[in-house]
């Protein structure tokens, strides 16, 4: 069996969860690998809206796991918040989500120095989502971290407050007020919590779950611009949010990816700092914020919109390997007459359509512009009722990347998806 995988193509937020809600019921086991609750992934069905953070966008399947994978980092506090709330719709959670054992814990202390990072970081900082998750990377890589496996040990507690003590030992550079107890009683109460999931070895129960023939969807978060390593470093998360990620955050082999379907918006956002080539400042750009409902599911920031970057696609797609595309939000573009998409950059003079190393460098986005198709996309039920206009805007969105545009999401709703043949 395989492991497929869903990934964020371009700054996070391009609709993951919604599409691995969808793609969840071919799928037994739906699996995240990096990232925390600085994801929002919302889910729309039978009239709910739901937002995740933590768990895995394919609990509310019948008879699903739900597995969160060794590169995740955990609030317990968040984590119970959620898993009470799923319960509360009468999903059985405790059966449906597996923790491996390897996961790392965010402490209060983690949040805390987030805080006070970007706080001591002014008009540079980060943008961070302030949920602790940079901290927590740099305990994983530094080897101070807790993990989730470190809860069932007698000495928990000991190891609990001294990791909190080196904490409060790092905050003395910064001047940044804090009460480092608030909430602990808070965490602690939740991992108390958290002993009554399945906690596994991570590596060989997703091998496991191979081998006995269950086939696995990988959920990404954020997206591949925000990637430790490739995306506009310093203004990205702490993890891998691309291909290898899935392999790294799982303990699975290369050679057990199948599919990676790549998830975009028809347009673009960001949240948070760092460059964004085609973003709008005008009408235009509230236009899309407003029409795309464009405020962060995890904070309620106002996102940043713009124009479809095609070079910043076309990255994407070839440091994750997409087999296939899955466009989302088209139907917020009805209105307009215009529709642009950056197809080349003007860097320093010279026209190019790679991405330069250095963030703070002006780049001028070169345009292409289409007829609008000005109708209601979120009426589509099938590829023939699709305008002639928005065809060529999938045509031509698939002859740059050289990569089939398979699914189309045409509103939040699990019925407005589109699979083509
Ligand atoms: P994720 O983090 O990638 O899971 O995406 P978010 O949930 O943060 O943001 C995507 C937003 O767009 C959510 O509010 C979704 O309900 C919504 N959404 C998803 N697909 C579509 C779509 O095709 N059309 C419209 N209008 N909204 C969508
Ligand atoms: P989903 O999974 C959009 C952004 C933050 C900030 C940067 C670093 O919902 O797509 P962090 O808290 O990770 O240290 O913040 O990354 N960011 C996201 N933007 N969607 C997300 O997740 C994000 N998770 C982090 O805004 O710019
Ligand atoms: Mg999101």
């Amino acid at each position: 069996m395989k492991l497929d995988v869903v990934l964020g193509l371009q700054w996070g937020d391009e609709g993951k969860g919604k599409i691995v809600d969808v793609l969840a019921s071919e799928y037994p086991v739906v699996a995240r690998f990096q990232g925390g609750p600085n994801a929002g992934h919302s889910i729309h069905f039978e009239g709910k809206k739901f937002v995740l953070h933590s768990v895995p966008s394919g609990v509310f399947r019948d008879g699903s796991i739900n597995f969160i994978g060794s590169g995740v980092v955990l609030d317990p506090v968040i984590f119970r918040e959620e898993c009470l709330a799923i319960e509360a719709m009468g999903v059985p959670v405790k059966e449906r989500v597996v923790i491996a054992d390897r996961a790392h814990l965010i402490l209060p202390t983690h949040r805390i120095i987030d805080a006070a990072s970007e706080a001591a970081k002014g008009k540079s900082k980060i943008g961070s989502t302030l949920k602790g998750i940079g901290p927590t990377y740099m305990d994983k890589t530094g080897r101070n971290g807790l993990r989730v496996g470190d809860i069932l040990t007698p000495d928990f507690k000991e190891r609990f407050l001294k990791l909190k003590n080196k904490h409060i030992a790092y905050l003395k550079q910064y001047d940044f007020e804090y009460d480092a107890s608030e909430n602990e009683q808070a965490w602690l109460d939740a991992v108390e919590y958290m002993k009554q999931f399945e906690i596994v070895d991570g590596a060989y129960r997703v091998n496991d779950y191979l081998i006995g023939g269950k086939s696995i969807l990988a959920e990404g978060a954020q997206g591949t611009l925000l990637d430790v390593d490739f995306g506009s470093y310093p203004f990205v998360t702490s993890s891998s949010t691309s291909c290898a990620g899935a392999c790294t955050g799982l303990g699975v082999s290369p050679h057990s990816i199948g599919k990676v379907y790549g998830v975009f918006k028809a347009y673009c956002t960001r949240v948070g700092s760092g460059p964004f080539p085609t973003e709008l400042f005008d009408e235009t750009g509230e236009q899309l914020r407003q029409k795309g409902f464009e405020f962060g599911a995890t904070t309620g920031r106002p996102r940043r919109t713009g124009w479809l970057d095609l070079p910043a696609l076309k990255y994407a797609v070839m440091i994750d390997g997409v087999d296939e595309l899955i466009m989302m939000k088209a139907d917020v573009l009805d209105g307009f007459d215009t529709i642009k998409v950056a197809v080349s950059y003007e860097v320093g003079g010279k026209q190019t359509d790679e991405i330069p190393y250095d963030v703070y460098a002006e780049v001028k986005p070169v345009y292409r512009e289409f007829k609008g198709w000005k109708c209601d996309l979120t009426k589509v039920k099938s590829e023939d009722q699709m305008p002639s206009e928005f065809k060529e805007y999938i045509k031509f969105i698939e002859d740059y990347l050289k990569v089939p545009v398979r699914i189309i999401s045409l509103g939040p709703d699990r019925d407005q998806t589109i699979v083509r043949n």
